[in-house]
């Protein structure tokens, strides 16, 4: 009876492209907008690429499902879904939800350099091409002590305002419009980026793989990205999956999601390389690529003010709709687990996330000289630990509790809904969750372990 009654008052999502479009929100977001085009830029260019979009194929579409067939048959966010299946196995659940947490509290940082961005285009700032004083103007903002800091508060304290206010109607709605739109935008930034002169070569570096540049650290840094971009390894597509309706495809939405993911992270990898050739910039040149070379191409464009302030606005919304799915995957364990009350948990948690975020945010300036894991600053420290050490670990162990202990005929049948959908790869799904997953992501982990020795 109690059952009953609790799936009665559980939300689910409005129509099944909402769900697909809020699921997309979470996934879309800093990473592929900000993260791929320096990440691809720092580790060869189109061989990262073909390795990242193997490594979607191969692990991103299984895993997506692997967590969605969690949340849906359990109703449960990551920790109850865990021990509502073996007892055992819950503090899986919290392994992600630690790794969201510590991931939301330097992702904020950079959402307020987005925010300084918006006002910067406001103020007409993006007026010149020369490189030199656009990297300048950037260096100078992250490394300052105090502005940053303001902006990382002002961001959290939007993503904190909103997952207390409950996040069920309103996600969804949001990414409806959301979505398109920044598609749309990027297509347009992004015409205009590869038009420019000597903007080919940018498009060659991301196209054409140099396989003379593949080795461990490219795998190694594209499947934290997969991770990281597709939000998996979090606990948060498990507790998206658990709002979704008993008769949805979940094959399908897991063909989707990463889909739509994979399809922006390349857009923004085309609008900001070609950039970065065709104005003359080094394509490893790190986190601040975005904002130094794009600045430059609005310059270039008419109406580049306006583009700016619209292309940024859009961004922010995006790194929202991820950091809200962040914060809740925390609090949602302590309403959950913990029975606290979700706004003193939501003000908890989003306070302490701004205070563990302030040295990541100072590491980009004085504090740059104190390092932590591997020689890393406070900043990477954090950025290697979360998503190098806990994303493959909490993959790793879902691919072994849904492959070895629950079992695969267990989750097809979910995914399946006890067959009524055709699911051909079905077996191929099952033997790489068995095998082919676990030992590849067991094999990576282990590679990042080491080089912590
Ligand atoms: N996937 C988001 C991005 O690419 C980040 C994120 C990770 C959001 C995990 C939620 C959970 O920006």
């Amino acid at each position: 009876m109690t059952d009953l009654k609790e799936k009665q008052e559980r939300d689910q999502w409005g129509s099944k492209l909402g769900f697909i479009l809020a699921a997309a929100g979470s996934a879309v977001g800093l990473g592929n907008l900000w993260k791929f085009p320096y990440t691809a830029g720092q580790n060869g260019g189109g061989v990262f690429v073909l390795v990242y979009l193997a490594l979607v194929l191969i692990i991103g579409f299984t895993l997506m499902m692997a967590e969605l067939v969690l949340g849906r048959h359990t109703q449960l966010s990551p920790v109850g879904a865990y021990r509502k299946l073996r007892k055992k196995w819950a503090w899986v659940g919290f392994i992600g939800v630690l790794a969201s947490y510590l991931i939301l509290t330097f992702y904020s940082v950079i959402g307020g350099w987005i925010i300084k961005y918006i006002v910067t285009a406001f103020q007409g700032g993006f007026n010149t091409t020369d490189l030199g004083a656009l990297e300048g103007v950037f260096t100078a903002f992250i490394s300052s002590p105090v502005e940053p800091l303001i902006y990382h508060g002002i961001f959290m304290l939007m993503t904190l305002a909103i997952v207390m206010g409950g996040i069920s109607g309103g996600i969804e709605k949001f990414s409806k419009i959301l979505m398109p739109g920044l598609f749309i935008m990027m297509i347009v930034i992004m015409v205009r980026s590869i038009t420019l002169p000597g903007a080919m070569a940018g498009v060659e570096y991301l196209l054409k793989p140099d396989f003379s540049k593949l080795n461990l650290s490219v795998v190694l840094a594209a499947l934290g990205q997969v991770f990281f971009s597709l939000s998996l390894g979090m606990g948060v597509i498990i507790t998206y999956g658990s709002y979704l309706g008993k008769n949805e495809s979940l094959p399908e939405s897991s063909f989707f999601i990463p889909a739509i993911d994979t399809a922006v992270a390349l857009l923004a990898g085309l609008t900001i390389l070609p950039a970065v050739f065709a104005l003359g910039f080094d394509p490893a040149g790190g986190p601040g690529l975005i904002f130094i070379t794009l600045p430059g191409v609005f310059a270039k464009m008419p109406l580049g003010s306006f583009f700016a302030i619209l292309f940024f606005l859009l961004v922010l919304f995006a790194a929202v709709t991820s950091s809200i799915s962040l914060l809740e995957s925390a609090v949602s364990f302590f309403v959950d687990e913990l029975k606290w009350n979700r706004k003193a948990a939501t003000i908890l948690l989003g306070v302490l996330a701004f205070v563990i975020g302030v040295p990541s945010s100072l590491a980009n300036g004085v504090w740059g000289h104190i390092t932590f894991i591997n020689g890393l600053n406070f900043f990477d420290s954090m950025s290697f630990f979360a998503e190098n050490l806990l994303l493959p670990l909490s993959g790793l162990l879902l691919c072994i509790f849904i492959g070895w202990f629950w079992g695969t005929d267990k989750a097809v049948a979910e995914a399946t809904n006890n067959g009524k959908i055709k699911f051909g790869l079905a077996p191929t799904w099952s033997f790489i969750i068995k095998w082919v997953a676990p030992i590849a992501i067991g094999f990576i982990l282990m590679q990042s372990v080491i080089t912590l020795f």
